[in-house]
């Protein structure tokens, strides 16, 4: 599908659908702007239908119309926008992907929409055209790599804007928003991927695949061996149970024009996570594909990094593992010792994510980076404290933690700061190690993160705990569907451009 901007006059574009926008009325409908101008052109029309289905402009309220030729448009879409005083980027995003939702299954070749809020002083044209496309694309969006692909026959997307001189910016936002979404949807490939077909040495080709022709990205995969001379004891006995070997991977993203500023991005890669000894109940594991969200997402970010072009080094580091059951397993009463050589009594084996992401952090400090970001599908405790659509951040860092919650803001990913307190440090003490792997029964997602603070020294540092927005189990909005989300990727995106 492409998409093009352009200034002109709705009435008279050429298309199957026109998408148009009014704000919500207090009491009984008024149009406004261009919506006033249509009505006019279809003679009261569109008023008299909206007003029969009682539509005020209210966000998710829809009516539409066949012009019978009155206008050039062949139907028109009239969407609610909300009350003009709470219109963002977020609103119109959703009410991008609404409009599309409800057309996406006809026979139709081509769409046309107003930019809704490009009259609003506060809202700039560029992030709203992007919102508009992310809305859109994030819509489209369809696993169908199992079963038949649903029909889709829509070929072009137009935006007309009312204001020719806010054309450019508008472009930019298109191709920004293109960007920002084939990040998200090439992560949620990847979460949705079932775990058979997604083992740790797939994560480990789609890394290698992603250098593959670009001058910019190199790769290094450290293979078991050498991961038992670095000593990673926390991804290698997660790991020792499954028939798929692990691995640690290193992406290195440099710009083309010298630096001296650099990140880490780390992320956990379970590919699916059973608990191993500490089996999860049944209802518990059908989900657990999604354990991988957090390499996935850094993935993502690499897939678009090149175009995105950074001016910072990025390395994006995760390690790649399946937590399995076996006569091999790691064992409930296990002391392991990590790569920075503190000991682990490992009293859950489901709590696997924070002992292969202690040595991927590690690592990642040994680079030298001037700030780290790990994003993981760590803790229910998380999704207990925040719900299915919020992260979690901790950070060692205030203005890392502002950052992140800023550009998360920017990007419309939802994200809360929860905090690293020192006093629940104790409750990790091990009778007969440096730590162990689980808190008390409170408070889980916070004894996590405290857990990894243990493996980053002094480098400013910011945990994702991304286990309940990664993958939604009902439909959260207009634009995620059921499954992966590929939620993380737009945050981070927004952080390295600022
Ligand atoms: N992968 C899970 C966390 C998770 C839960 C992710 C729900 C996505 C949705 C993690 O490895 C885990 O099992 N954590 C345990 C920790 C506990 C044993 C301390 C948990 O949250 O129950
Ligand atoms: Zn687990
Ligand atoms: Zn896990």
């Amino acid at each position: 599908m492409e998409i093009n901007v352009r200034k002109g006059d709705l009435g008279g574009e050429e298309c199957d659908v026109l998408i148009v926008g009014e704000f919500q009325s207090e009491k009984k409908l008024e149009l406004s702007g261009d919506t006033e101008v249509l009505n006019e052109e279809l003679e009261g029309q569109l008023k008299s239908a909206a007003e029969e289905q009682g539509f005020l402009g209210k966000p998710g309220e829809m009516v539409f119309l066949r012009t019978q030729g009155m206008i050039t448009p062949k139907r028109v879409l009239l969407v609610g926008l909300g009350k003009i005083e709470d219109l963002t980027t977020e609103v119109v995003r959703v009410v991008a992907a609404q409009a599309f939702n409800s057309i996406k299954r006809f026979k139709i070749k081509s769409v046309a929409t107003s930019l809704h809020g490009e009259d609003i002083e506060d809202l700039n044209v560029r992030d709203l055209a992007r919102a508009t496309v992310e809305g859109v694309l994030l819509s489209k969006y369809e696993f169908a790599q199992y079963k038949k692909p649903t029909k889709f026959s829509i070929q072009s997307f137009d935006l007309i804007l009312s204001n020719g001189r806010a054309a450019s910016a508008a472009r930019k936002g298109v191709e920004e928003g293109e960007l920002y979404a084939a990040g998200t949807m090439f992560t949620r490939d990847l979460v949705n991927t079932p775990p058979n077909h997604m083992a740790p040495e797939d994560l480990v080709n789609v890394a290698k695949d992603l250098s593959k022709g670009k001058s910019t990205i190199k790769v290094r995969v450290f293979e078991k061996e050498r991961l038992e001379r670095m000593g990673a004891g926390g991804i290698l006995s997660v790991a020792q149970a499954s028939k798929h070997a692990p691995y640690l991977v290193h992406m290195t993203y440099t710009p083309k024009a010298s630096t001296r500023k650099s990140v880490a991005i780390v992320g956990k890669g379970v590919t699916f996570d059973s608990g191993g000894l500490s089996l999860k109940p049944p209802g518990s594991m059908t989900t657990m594909k999604c354990d991988m969200a957090g390499a996935a997402t850094v993935l993502g970010l690499f897939s678009v990094i090149d175009e995105l072009a950074p001016r910072t080094v990025v390395h994006g580091i995760f390690a790649a593992v399946e937590n399995m059951p076996s006569g091999d397993a790691l064992r409930p009463g296990d002391v392991i010792k990590m790569m920075n050589k503190k000991t682990v009594e490992v009293l859950n084996t489901d709590a696997e994510g924070r002992l292969i992401l202690a040595d991927a952090l590690v690592y990642a400090e040994k680079q030298k980076p001037d700030s780290i970001l790990d994003l993981a599908t760590l803790t229910g405790a998380c999704v207990v404290a925040l719900g299915e659509e919020i992260t979690g951040v901790m950070s060692s860092d205030p203005v890392l933690a502002n950052k992140v919650l800023v550009a998360a803001s920017n990007a419309g990913e939802k994200m809360w700061e929860l905090p690293l307190e020192k006093n629940y440090k104790k409750l990790l003490k091990s009778d007969i190690a440096d730590v162990k792997n689980i808190g008390g029964r409170y408070g889980g997602a916070l004894t996590a993160g405290l857990f990894l603070q243990e493996f980053v020294e002094k480098t400013p540092w910011a945990h994702l705990d991304i286990a309940g927005p990664n993958f939604a189990e009902r439909v959260i909005n207009a634009y995620n569907p059921k499954g992966a989300t590929g939620h993380g990727v737009r945050t981070l995106i927004e952080f390295l451009k600022k």
